[in-house]
């Protein structure tokens, strides 16, 4: 069964992370499903908004760490690039429920998300400095937005979860609810958006994000040449080494 699975029921196109033994990390096949998908709900009217989901036990784990040591994105046209630049231009409404640990890119794509619910065990962390890298997805420009400048760099220098109750004080999740609820309540929040009037929807999510929409895609690019850089610089080889050898990374001499 494919690591992304899409299915379209009453104008809702559900995107679910099914790669549970390596607990829902992103590869670069499920990044370019991803785009594709998207793409693809951006332009067929049968689409109205989208959920993003996982499973009640973890969101996702992030980058699959394999990928980054051995295949590590550099062009604009990588998979990664193209679901980023995908889900920052999205012009329909985009839903996402989150259970368990969002790591990395499974917390920044929330940023792009226009709601979020959270399960109780919801832990969201952006561990880009404990592996040697930059933030990306905006997020250096959106955190501190969201959070206010101090916690932005608890969450950004220091790298360690934050949980759900504390995603919904700073703004980043709408509700938190049980896990076990979580895909369903979000489900029922897409389609109640499913069925409003579409070019409503559209026009009032262009609007709100028309002013930060151009400093948005110039600092992702921004972020992803220096995360492209940095990926291949010896501090992250040892943070993904380490990973994949279950050890504690040693950057005494980085
Ligand atoms: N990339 C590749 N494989 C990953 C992964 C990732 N990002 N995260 C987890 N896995 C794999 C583990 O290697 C392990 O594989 P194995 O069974 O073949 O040994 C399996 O998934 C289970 O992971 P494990 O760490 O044992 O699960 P856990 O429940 O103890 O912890 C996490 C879950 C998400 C907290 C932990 O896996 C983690 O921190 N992952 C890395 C997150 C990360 O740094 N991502 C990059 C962000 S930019």
């Amino acid at each position: 069964m494919s690591d992304i699975l899409v299915h379209v029921e009453a104008g809702v196109m559900t995107l679910t992370f099914n790669r549970l033994d390596k607990k829902n990390s992103i590869t670069s096949a499920m990044y370019a499903a991803l785009a594709d998908a998207l793409s693809k709900a951006a332009e067929d009217g049968a689409v109205r908004a989208v959920l993003i989901q996982g499973d009640a036990t973890i969101f996702s784990a992030g980058n699959d760490i394999g990928d980054f040591l051995n295949a590590p994105a550099s062009t604009p046209e990588s998979p990664v690039f193209r679901f980023l630049h995908g889900i920052a231009s999205f012009p329909k409404p985009l839903v996402a429920a989150v259970c368990g640990p969002a790591v990395g890119i499974g917390t920044t794509m929330l940023f792009h998300c226009d709601l979020v619910y959270a399960g109780d065990n919801a832990a969201f962390s952006m561990p880009f400095v404990n592996l040697g890298l930059c933030p990306e997805a905006a997020s250096s420009l959106l955190v501190p937005q969201m959070f206010g400048y101090h916690r932005a760099a608890e969450a950004l220098l220091l790298g360690e979860p934050f949980m759900a109750e504390a995603a919904l004080e700073v703004g980043l999740v709408n509700r938190v609810v049980p896990p076990t609820e979580a895909n369903s309540i979000a489900q029922a929040q897409a389609r109640k958006l499913a069925a409003k009037p579409l070019s409503a929807l559209i026009e009032t999510k262009r609007l709100m994000k028309k002013a930060q929409q151009p400093a948005v895609l110039e600092r992702m690019d921004e972020e992803g040449q220096c995360f492209g850089r940095m990926l291949r610089e010896p501090a992250a080889k040892e943070a993904f080494t380490a990973f994949m050898e279950k050890r504690k990374p040693d950057f005494s001499k980085v």
